[in-house]
Formats: C-alpha cells, sequence, structure tokens
C-alpha cells in the first residue's frame, strides 16, 4: 500500500468495538442459552434482516449444514445451486449426501432463472442460490419457480447484508436463510446466522448445533423433536459470545456502514461513467440494490490492450487492492460433489467428467472487485483506489 494508504481491514476497530469487547470479557465467555449476548445478538440481527427469527452459528457453513437438515434433505434428494459460488453454499448439502445439481450464472454471477427447468428432477426438493458479491439474484423468477414446482427455496446471504430485490429484503424470500459473518459487512470476526420465520424450522435448526439447556428452554415441549432436546442432533456449532459482542456493536452501526459504503459506490458508478474499460457490475438499481460486500467491476477486454490480470497487476504495482477472486469458481465439478461413498470417498476417487458452465465462465472472465472500505477516515484510500482504477483504465484503452 501507498505509505498513507493503510491495506484494507474490517471491521474497523474503534472505541467503541474495544469497549464491547472489553465489556463481554466481565460477563461471560461461553453462554449455553439464548439469554445473554447470544440471544440479544440474534434478536437484533432478525430485526435487521425483517425476520421472526435468527439463530447465531460458529460459522456460515456451519449454519448452511443446520439449514440443509432443518430443509429434511438427505441422500435420495437433490438440490439444485449455483456452479459459480463460494463452495460452502453447497459443501454441507454433499457432506449430507444430497445430490446438488448445478445451474449456469446469470451475467452478474447469480444463479440463472432460465436454467433452472433444466436442472429439475423427480427428486429435486430444494433451490439455493448466492447472491453473489452482493447483486440480489432474480428473486421474481426464481421464486415463481419454486412455487410453481413445490421446491423448498433457500438463500445464501453471505454477500448480501445489505441487498433487495424489488424493494424486499434478500433473506426473506425463502424458507430459511444464511448470513455468514465472516469479514461481511456486518461481522462477528467467525460466525454466521441463519434465518427463518418458520418455528418448526428454527427448533430444527436450533438442534443442529445448540443442545442441552437451550433447547429444553426455547423448543415446543409437544413437538416430536422435543427429545432430541438434551443431545441435539449430535453437533456442537454454537457462536462465541465475543463475536456476538462484535456483531452487537457492528449492527448498532448498520446505518452508518451502509451510508458510507452506498457513497464509496456511487464514487466508483460516478467515476466510471462512460468508461470502456470497466464498469460497475450492478444489477439494474430498480431492480436491486447492492448488499455493499465489494464493489464488483467488469472489464471490457475488447476495448482494452491488456489482459485483466495484466491490469489488476498494473494496479497492485501502485498498492491498489484490487483482485480476480479465486477460491469462488466454478465448483461444480470439485470431487467432493461426485464422490460415490460418503463414509471413505477416498477408495474410488470419482473420475469428474467437468461439465461446462458457460454464463458462468463468461463471468469469471471479465470479473473483478475492490473493497467497499466503509468507515470514517477511509477518505484517502478511496479517493486512491478510485484514482488508481480510472488512470489505469487511461493507460489499456485502445
Ligand atoms: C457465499 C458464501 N457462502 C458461505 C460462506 C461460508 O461462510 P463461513 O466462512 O462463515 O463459514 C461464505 C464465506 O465467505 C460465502 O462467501
Amino acid at each position: 500500500m501507498n505509505s498513507i494508504i493503510p491495506p484494507y481491514t474490517w471491521p474497523h476497530i474503534d472505541d467503541s468495538l474495544r469497549s464491547a469487547v472489553d465489556r463481554q470479557l466481565g460477563v461471560s465467555l461461553s453462554d449455553r442459552d439464548g439469554r445473554g449476548v447470544i440471544g440479544g445478538f440474534e434478536a437484533e440481527f432478525a430485526q435487521f434482516v425483517g425476520s421472526r427469527y435468527a439463530i447465531a452459528f460458529s460459522s456460515g457453513t456451519a449454519a448452511l449444514h443446520a439449514m440443509c437438515v432443518a430443509a429434511g434433505l438427505g441422500p435420495d434428494d437433490e438440490i439444485i445451486a449455483p456452479a459459480y459460488t463460494f463452495f460452502a453454499t453447497a459443501t454441507p448439502f454433499a457432506y449430507e449426501g444430497v445430490k446438488v445439481v448445478f445451474a449456469d450464472a446469470d451475467g452478474f454471477g447469480n444463479l440463472d432463472p432460465a436454467d433452472l427447468p433444466n436442472c429439475l428432477t423427480e427428486h429435486t426438493k430444494a433451490v439455493i442460490v448466492t447472491h453473489m458479491w452482493g447483486n440480489p439474484c432474480d428473486m421474481t423468477a426464481i421464486s415463481t419457480f419454486c412455487r410453481e414446482n413445490g421446491l423448498m427455496l433457500l438463500e445464501d446471504c453471505s454477500h448480501a447484508h445489505f441487498a433487495s430485490w424489488a424493494g424486499q429484503r434478500v433473506g426473506t424470500f425463502g424458507a430459511m436463510a444464511v448470513f455468514s459473518t465472516n469479514q461481511k459487512p456486518i461481522t462477528t470476526g467467525e460466525g454466521g446466522v441463519l434465518v427463518t420465520d418458520d418455528d418448526r424450522l428454527r427448533e430444527l435448526a436450533l438442534l443442529h448445533g445448540h443442545y442441552n439447556k437451550r433447547c429444553f428452554q426455547e423448543i415446543d415441549q409437544s413437538a416430536p423433536h422435543y427429545q432430541y432436546a438434551l443431545t441435539g442432533m449430535g453437533l456442537k456449532s454454537r457462536a462465541s459470545t465475543l463475536g456476538a459482542a462484535i456483531g452487537l456493536d457492528q449492527l448498532g452501526k448498520a446505518e452508518l456502514i451502509e451510508s458510507r459504503r452506498r457513497e464509496v459506490l456511487a464514487a466508483y458508478i460516478e467515476a466510471l461513467d462512460g468508461n470502456p474499460v470497466v464498469s460497475p457490475a450492478l444489477v439494474d438499481p430498480e431492480r436491486g440494490q447492492s448488499g455493499l460486500y465489494v464493489v464488483g467491476l467488469r472489464y471490457h477486454q475488447e476495448a482494452a490492450t491488456e489482459t485483466l490480470h495484466e491490469f489488476v497487476q498494473r494496479l497492485d504495482r501502485q498498492r491498489a487492492d484490487f483482485d480476480v477472486p479465486g477460491s469462488t469458481n466454478v465448483i461444480a465439478n470439485e470431487p467432493l460433489f461426485h464422490r460415490s461413498s460418503r463414509q471413505q470417498p477416498w477408495t474410488s476417487v470419482p473420475e469428474v467428467r467437468p461439465a461446462t458452465y458457460p454464463g458462468a465462465e463468461a463471468f469469471i472472465r471479465s470479473f473483478f472487485k475492490t473493497p467497499l472500505w466503509g468507515y470514517p477516515g477511509d477518505e484517502a484510500a478511496v479517493a486512491h483506489h478510485v484514482a488508481a482504477l480510472v488512470n489505469t483504465t487511461k493507460l489499456v484503452a485502445r
């Protein structure tokens, strides 16, 4: 980085965050029920999303695992998932033996509703979407498809804490949704939150990761699953109290984080207006609002003399933090989704015949991103990044 520009880190560690953690140190390092800081964080998070319930987990991956089990999905079932996403959207389903059928991506890297009919079989039970890099999926088309085919709709909102589609907050379209809170605009350090409006799904998800005291207190005693209250379903993936204290501090600043991030995004939109080489990768604002995870950018190779990778290297030499995503890629050909045995998959490693996903591959070829920053004092960093981007496009424009 430039000597005056610190590298991007998140969350912004200020006095209020330090004192929230310090206060929690004096209260509890582990909550066994929902009456302390974990319950407080969950109530605030549910309100933030606009859903009835939120349950905090140790990670977004653990929350997705609970979602799979609460949805009742198992080895005879299929779920349609995006071919392009961070792998944890789909890996918990593969772990449970659910067959994951992958749908191609649209121009924003999101699950393309036009590909859903090609993925549908008599075993399909659910669809999961990821709102990639904060751009909301076309939830009108996807919700309609799910309703017409009797499928459960699930959302991975890990990139989309502040996103909405047609005026409706993401995370409220389906039966359940998960938000990773690992280094996301609302963060708990490590963690994940499952949200739902459904009492039964909430209790089933609670059993998958929380047990004993909390389940005895919160599960309906007349429900058949109450008998599992002591043991849960065999796993523990509770959130940490210090993470919840951080999360509460962040939720208290949600309006500030959102307004600053929207300002930064607007600065990129303005600076790139009419730029032939790079444009913001944003859904039509009349249809959807960005979740403000990153600034997603599209590189127009036909208008440039260099490749995207060369362009990003040029930015890197100016100590500007732009990157082409790495571990978020086409996940459909990973062996985990093709193993023949759940117990000893290494005894016969599957020969994966790579399927192609032209929509996802086209998106990947042109997409890159940069942090949105979003706190008092970030002005110099944002200005440096915007200027570096615009000036570099001038150098490579045809
Ligand atoms: C789209 C998506 N889903 C799920 C996850 C998993 O969340 P976690 O890292 O909290 O387990 C991530 C993590 O970044 C993600 O980007």
